[in-house]
C-alpha cells in the first residue's frame, strides 16, 4: 500500500502505484538473498525480526522470484495475496481498536464511540474489526489504491455480520481532497439497508448512504463522490502504519489535519495516528520476521537527514511456495518528528494533542526474533517528555 503529495505529485504516484502492481515477473533465483544478520534498530513495523543483507535489486517493482524447488512443487501456483501477507504480518487491529477506545474515552467520553474513519486504509483491515465489535458501528474508509478497496470487498468486509457492508463506505480517492473520493461499488445482491442513524455536527439523523437504492439491487448509475453523502460525524479518525510519512510537506499535512478535523463530531472527536522513531531508524535497515509459511521482510533504503526522507520496501519470502514475492509494497516516505506532528496539528486547529510512545527492543534484542515476538506486549504511556532511544513506537493523539 503505497503513498504521496498533492496534485501532480499525486498523479505520478498513483501512475507509479500501477507500475508497481501491474506485472510480475518470474525469475530465476540465482539471485537468491544472502542475508548477515547484524545489528539493527528495530523501530518500524514493531513487529520484525532482524536481518541485514546486501542491496536486492536496483529494480524496485513489484516481482515474483522463484527458487530451483519451486517447479517441483504442487503449490507454486497457490501464491497469496500481498494483501493478505501483508494483513497477517503487519497488523494488529485488535491493539489499535482497544487504543482508540481508552483515547475516545480519556479526552471526549460521555459516549461510546461509534463512527470511525479509517484514512489510508489499504484493506481497511482496521475497518472492518471496527464493526465486528459493535453492530451498531459504522466505518469510512479512503485509499487512493482501489485494489487494496477491491481486495477489501472481496476478503474483509464478507467476514463481517451479514450487514457489513451497509455500515462501511470506501471511497477511491486522495486523503487531500476527500470530498472527490468516489464511493467503491459493492458487486452484492441485497438492498441496501439502512445505515443507523447516527447525530451529525447538526444534530440531525444522517441519511442512508443512498436512499433511493434501497429495495432495489444496487446500480450505481454513475460515480458518486463522498461529498454526495450525508456521513455520520466521525467520532474517530484514524491514519495508521506510518501513513503520514507519505505526506511530505508541511502543507499537505496541515492540509490533511484539517480534513480530517472537518470529519469529527462537533461535539467531540479525536485523530489518531501513529509514528515511529528512535536512532536506529534514522539510517538503512532491513528487519525480518518469520512466521510458519512466509518470512515478512522491511527493508528501509538510505535515510536522507536534509528532507527526511526514505524508501521502504515490503517483501515476502514463501516458504512452502518457494517464491519470493519482492517489493510487493513500496513507499516514499518522510519520517515526521513528533513536534513537527503536534505543530501541524495544532495549526490545523486540534485543541490539543497527547503523545503516547511505548519503547520497543534494540535492534541488537530482536534479532531472531519469530513472528511478532513479545514488542506487543509492551504499554504505550501518555507521557510528556521522553528519552530519544535505539527505537520506539508512537499514538498521537489529535482532539478536537
Ligand atoms: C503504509 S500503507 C497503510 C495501510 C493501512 N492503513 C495499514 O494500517 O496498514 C499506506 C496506505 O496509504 C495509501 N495512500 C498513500 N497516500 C495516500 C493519499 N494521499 N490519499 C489516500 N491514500 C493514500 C496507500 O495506497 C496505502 O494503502
Amino acid at each position: 500500500m503505497g503513498k504521496h503529495g498533492k496534485k501532480q505529485k499525486h498523479k505520478h504516484q498513483h501512475q507509479h502505484q500501477h507500475q508497481r502492481r501491474g506485472r510480475a515477473s518470474y525469475i530465476s533465483e540465482e539471485e537468491q538473498e544472502q542475508e548477515y544478520p547484524v545489528s539493527l534498530p528495530s523501530s518500524l513495523a514493531s513487529k520484525l525480526t532482524l536481518s541485514d543483507k546486501e542491496n536486492e535489486s536496483e529494480d524496485e517493482g513489484e516481482k515474483i522470484e522463484e527458487d530451483d524447488e519451486s517447479d517441483k512443487n504442487p503449490l507454486t501456483s497457490d501464491i497469496p495475496s500481498k494483501f493478505l501477507l501483508y494483513q497477517q504480518s503487519v497488523q494488529s487491529p485488535k491493539g489499535d481498536i482497544s487504543y482508540l477506545q481508552k483515547f475516545f474515552l480519556m479526552y471526549v467520553g460521555g459516549r461510546v464511540p461509534l463512527h470511525l474513519q479509517e484514512d489510508f486504509c489499504g484493506t481497511a483491515l482496521l475497518s472492518a474489526e471496527w464493526l465486528c465489535s459493535d453492530p451498531r458501528r459504522t466505518a469510512v474508509g479512503l485509499d487512493l489504491d482501489i485494489e487494496a478497496l477491491d481486495w477489501c470487498i472481496e476478503n474483509n468486509v464478507n467476514k463481517i455480520r451479514a450487514d457489513g457492508y451497509s455500515r462501511l463506505s470506501l471511497f477511491h480517492g486522495n486523503v487531500l481532497q476527500p470530498l472527490e473520493a468516489t464511493l467503491v461499488k459493492f458487486e452484492c445482491q441485497d438492498p441496501i439497508p439502512d445505515i443507523t442513524p447516527k447525530d451529525n455536527e447538526d444534530g440531525i439523523d444522517a441519511l442512508p448512504l443512498d436512499s433511493t437504492l434501497q429495495g432495489s439491487p444496487i446500480t450505481f448509475p454513475k460515480v458518486k463522490f463522498m461529498k454526495d453523502y450525508q456521513l455520520p460525524a466521525r467520532d474517530i479518525v484514524c491514519a495508521f502504519n506510518y501513513s503520514c510519512c507519505c505526506l511530505h510537506t508541511r502543507q499537505e499535512l496541515v492540509l490533511y489535519f484539517k480534513h480530517a478535523l472537518n470529519a469529527l463530531n462537533r461535539k467531540g472527536g479525536i485523530f489518531v495516528m501513529d509514528l515511529y522513531g528512535g536512532t536506529s531508524s534514522e539510517c538503512e535497515l532491513r528487519l525480518q520476521r518469520r512466521f510458519p509459511n512466509f518470512t515478512y521482510v522491511w527493508e528501509q533504503a538510505g535515510f536522507d537527514i536534509i528532507q527526511r526522507k526514505t524508501r521502504i520496501s515490503l517483501h515476502f519470502n514463501l516458504t512452502k511456495q518457494h517464491k519470493k514475492l519482492r517489493h510487493a509494497f513500496s513507499y516514499s516516505w518522510r519520517l515526521w518528528s513528533l513536534p513537527e506532528v503536534k505543530d501541524c496539528l495544532e495549526d490545523a486547529g486540534f485543541r490539543s494533542v497527547h503523545f503516547w510512545i511505548r519503547r520497543m527492543p534494540d535492534s541488537e534484542e530482536i534479532r531472531s526474533v519469530e513472528g511478532f515476538g513479545d514488542s506487543r506486549d509492551t504499554k504505550y504511556e501518555d507521557v510528556a517528555s521522553f528519552q530519544q532511544r535505539d527505537s520506539w513506537n508512537a499514538y498521537i493523539v489529535g482532539v478536537a
